[in-house]
């Protein structure tokens, strides 16, 4: 890794990568390694945290486009999500997406398995005065990658509301293929809202990978 972090991020790399080798080395592979693109580091939710979720999150304009978020989003709010992103089914990860260069915290990302066992679906949201910058496409291709290369899956699936224009084109930018039309239930809204679904299979992410490689 080529990039100076801040010390404690530094050893929480160097802790995360040996549980990785460990969790490799194991039959069940449920690790979420901490996870370092060209300006994000992705790792653990930390109480730390708590300040910057309730602020971010605490906006119509993010609550109504992801499923289940309250809305209004208090700091307890973020507390308890905090402590849920610590347990959870295997495989399940969910990341603080922030900042590499100042530790600041812009989003979140994350995969959650699904019933079938082969297929996780992939959620993320990050903060409006982040918008437009291509973090969301950065992290959603690190967990895409961290996904496909330490679970044994098959899909990554997507789901975006079909009002949501900028997570459409994250989607598509992550190579993610149109499925069909659905109904989801936004908990900020109290209601069902319609939603495309989107998926990403393991040999178009392979496709992709040498594609980028050439
Ligand atoms: C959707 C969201 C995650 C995008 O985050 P982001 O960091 O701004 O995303 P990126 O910068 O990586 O990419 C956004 C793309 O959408 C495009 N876009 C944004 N708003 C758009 C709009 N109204 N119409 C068309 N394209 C739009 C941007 O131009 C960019 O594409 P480009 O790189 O080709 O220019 C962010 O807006 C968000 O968190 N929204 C609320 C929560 C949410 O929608 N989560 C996803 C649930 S499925």
């Amino acid at each position: 890794m080529g990039r100076h972090l801040p010390f404690p991020l530094q050893l929480e790399v160097l802790i995360m990568g040996r549980q990785e080798r460990e969790d490799e080395s194991s039959s069940d592979r449920g690790g979420c390694p901490v996870l370092v693109t060209e300006r994000l580091v992705l790792r653990a939710p930390h109480k730390e945290d708590t300040d910057a979720i309730a602020c971010l999150a605490n906006n119509v304009r993010v609550a109504t486009m992801v499923s289940r978020m309250p809305h209004p989003y208090t700091r307890k709010d973020a507390a308890e999500f905090i402590k849920r992103t610590k347990t959870g089914a295997l495989g399940k990860c969910i990341y603080a997406v922030t900042d590499a260069d100042n530790g600041r915290f812009l989003g979140c990302c994350g995969v959650e398995p699904q019933q079938d066992a082969v297929t996780l679906e992939l959620g993320y949201w990050i903060g409006e005065p982040f918008w437009g910058k291509g973090y969301a496409t950065e992290a959603a291709h690190a967990v895409i990658d961290m996904a496909f290369r330490t679970r044994d899956i098959e899909f990554i699936d997507v789901r975006c509301r079909v009002t949501n224009p900028g997570s459409r084109r994250v989607i598509h930018k992550c190579g993610f293929q149109f499925q069909g039309t659905g109904m989801v239930t936004s908990l900020a809204l109290g209601a069902s809202v319609p939603v495309e679904w989107y998926r990403l299979d393991r040999k178009t992410w392979i496709s992709l990978r040498s594609w980028a490689a050439a």
